[in-house]
């Protein structure tokens, strides 16, 4: 699952595509990359539809969770002002904050096609995979590509 001979980008975009695949009702699973000059968020590895490319801190549910740095569900994206659809199958969302270093690196984004998706105790599930994430990219010595 997670070979150290590979750029993290490689191990990230295998557990990101196989966390689509492998529970129910999901639309979009990827990252949004922190940009820390621009303070935007930047398209980075996926699963599902072609998405927006850049999200500037604070706007929508990506921006949001990048200004808060906690994880954050969204029952029904429809409710959460500014929130910005890149599908408009989504209907509820889960994001949460990955660290390399404990900088933030990136915002692990989670769109499902069914409301109030993201319940106990599968939350525990994402906050693992989140913390995964970062620890993927902590180990990770070179660059992400
Ligand atoms: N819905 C997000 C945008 C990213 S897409 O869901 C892939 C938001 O409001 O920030």
């Amino acid at each position: 699952m997670y070979d150290k001979e590979l750029p993290a980008i490689s191990n990230v975009s295998n557990l990101l595509a196989l966390v689509y695949h492998a529970l129910p009702h999901l639309n979009w699973v990827g990252l949004y990359l922190y940009d820390t000059d621009s303070q935007d968020c930047l398209l980075g590895p996926f699963q599902g539809k072609a998405a927006c490319t850049r999200i500037p801190l604070g706007k929508g549910v990506v921006g949001t969770c990048a200004k808060e740095q906690k994880l954050l569900i969204v029952d029904d994206v429809h409710q959460f002002p500014g929130h910005i659809a890149c599908d408009s199958d989504s209907a509820s969302e889960l994001v949460a904050p990955i660290y390399k270093n404990q900088q933030l690196f990136a915002i692990l984004d989670i769109d499902s096609t069914i409301p109030s998706r993201f319940k106990e105790p599968e939350q525990e599930f994402f906050q693992f995979l989140a913390h995964l994430l970062s620890d993927i990219l902590t180990a990770d010595l070179g660059p992400f590509f």
